[in-house]
């Protein structure tokens, strides 16, 4: 073999070693979508477009800190019913994307993830990683 078909040859192995365990290894993509968050939420969308109802997920870590997240995650029944700064500002995007006066209304997620869908704290983690860098 030639010295050039064998630095092809090697090359070819490793990226074949690489590229996968690259690509696959943010375990927060998968579950995003295993728990289910992708049916309401939207990646590409900024946090002022409830498109249809849910807030898009893009630069969600300047609106909320992570221990506000890993609470919400865990129970947004709970999180809700504080009305603390951070549910306040949903709702004022909500009300503002629909043209409409603010009122008390239901989270959404608490009425679906929080009596469907459990997450264990290492789940709730990887998904805090994956939206973080959203
Ligand atoms: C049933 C639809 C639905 C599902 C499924 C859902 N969400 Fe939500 N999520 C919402 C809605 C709607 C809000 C806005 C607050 C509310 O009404 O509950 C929200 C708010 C959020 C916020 C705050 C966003 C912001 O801009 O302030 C985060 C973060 C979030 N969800 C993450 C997730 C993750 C992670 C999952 C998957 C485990 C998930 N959501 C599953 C509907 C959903």
């Amino acid at each position: 073999m030639k010295l050039t078909q064998r630095v092809i040859c090697f090359l070819l192995l490793f990226l074949g070693w690489v590229a996968p365990s690259s690509l696959f290894a943010d375990p927060g993509v998968a579950l995003f979508k295993k728990k289910q968050c992708a049916l309401c939420h939207n990646i590409h969308n900024p946090g002022t477009v409830f498109a249809p109802v849910c807030p898009g997920l893009q630069g969600v870590r300047y609106r909320h800190n992570k221990d506000w997240v890993r609470q919400w995650l865990k129970d947004p029944t709970a999180v809700w019913a504080t009305n603390d700064a951070n549910v306040q500002d949903i709702n004022a995007r909500y009300f503002r994307y629909r043209g409409s006066k603010p009122k008390p209304r239901e989270s959404f997620m608490a009425t679906i993830i929080g009596k469907k869908v459990v997450l264990t704290d290492e789940e709730i983690e990887a998904l805090i990683d994956y939206l973080w860098k959203l």
